[in-house]
């Protein structure tokens, strides 16, 4: 493949890719086994959201609650190993029940604690993804006996190999709100609140946008786009778990810059790729089953319109700003800069020699 940078990194790969676009590569292979041909220190971020621990599994195959812990750490070791000291994991995951019961699975948090031990991931920040339109499910406790309510939020771990991964949160600010406009044109009042927040007069600032917050309001609509039709008309399987674009756009806007390298080790429909694509960054998408990968192929024909990210936000009432699809942004900060900037005025960590 011709994409600059790209070989670098699978240039011990045995299989060819499925398909090559001008930033990317899919391939049709297992993750895990691919992951070890990589060079350590390659890679700005792995964005991914693997097969859940589901009760009820999906056509791809899904592992038991009990066993996914075990399962995903071969994958995460990987991952660390590959990732640059700037670099960024963010795993999206959806929550599970146990079998027969209205009970909940822990096994999201299990594995953040896991992946989190000394020596293996930061946690940089936890997110909790809503999706107002998810169906009621599952619908013997919803619907039926209605003992619990729906599930609406999947939770998103952004796990960082160092404390200072590149992030800039200005790459994703929202639109002020009414109020917030109010503010800036009239000014406020400094001084403590009764919460004991400090407001000074630089909240008058016009920064451009409203900082977001770890609550991403997605909706999952699309019924009718470029790679449905694509696959209805072909009779390629759709797949059953695709995610928003607006999600693989929030991260990879917020935490890469132009030609950063992500990848997706569970790529599914490749909708990461697609949107690095179009973000122009450079991409690397694996994925086992062929009939997803085939169906994939789909994104990256010349009449596909580019994802069209339309909600993302953490409030209720406010006109959400579109996230640029194709950004030129600044150099994000890294976590090298950040390092030495805040060195000197960090306090010496407790415990340490
Ligand atoms: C939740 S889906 C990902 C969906 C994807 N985010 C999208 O938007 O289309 C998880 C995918 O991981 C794939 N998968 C499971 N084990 C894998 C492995 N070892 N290597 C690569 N892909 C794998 C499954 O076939 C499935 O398509």
């Amino acid at each position: 493949m011709s994409v600059r940078g790209l070989t670098r990194l699978t240039k011990r790969f045995a299989c060819p890719p499925a398909y090559t676009t001008r930033r990317g590569a899919m391939y049709c292979a297992d993750s895990l086994q691919h992951l070890r041909l990589m060079p350590a220190d390659s890679v700005d971020l792995v964005l991914t959201s693997p097969p859940f621990a589901l009760v009820k599994k999906k056509a791809y195959g899904n592992r038991d609650a009990e066993r996914y812990v075990p399962w995903f750490m071969d994958f995460a070791v990987e991952v660390r190993r590959v990732l640059k000291d700037t670099g960024s994991f963010v795993i999206d995951l959806g929550g599970s029940w146990l079998p027969g019961v209205p009970v909940r699975s822990t096994y999201q948090y299990e594995l953040l604690i896991e992946l989190t031990r000394p020596g293996r991931f930061h946690l940089a920040q936890d997110y909790f993804w809503y999706s107002p339109s998810r169906l009621p499910a599952p619908a013997e406790w919803v619907t039926v006996r209605k003992v619990r309510v729906k599930d609406a939020v999947n939770t998103i771990w952004w796990l960082s190999k160092t404390p200072f991964p590149k992030a800039g949160n200005e790459r994703v600010s929202l639109e002020y709100s009414e109020a917030m406009r109010r503010l800036l044109k009239n000014g406020c009042k400094a001084g403590k609140r009764p919460s004991g927040h400090d407001i000074s007069t630089g909240f008058r600032k016009d920064r451009g946008g409203a900082i977001p917050s770890n609550l991403l309001v997605i909706s999952h609509t699309s019924s009718n786009d470029h790679y449905l039709r694509r696959c209805r008309t072909t009779e390629t399987p759709i797949h059953p778990a695709r995610f928003p674009a607006d999600i693989p756009l929030y991260f990879i806007n917020m935490l890469t810059d132009v030609n950063d390298v992500v990848v997706d080790i569970f790529a599914g429909s490749n909708v990461t790729g697609w949107v690095a694509e179009h973000a122009r960054r450079r991409w690397l998408a694996l994925e086992t089953d062929r009939t997803y990968v085939e169906g994939s192929a789909f994104r990256f024909e010349s009449d596909c319109p580019p994802p069209d990210n339309e909600f993302i936000g953490s409030r209720k009432e406010v006109t959400l700003r579109r996230l640029r699809v194709k950004s030129t942004p600044r150099r994000l900060p890294t976590g090298r800069t950040r390092n030495e900037a805040g060195a000197a005025r960090l306090p010496k960590e407790r415990g340490a020699a």
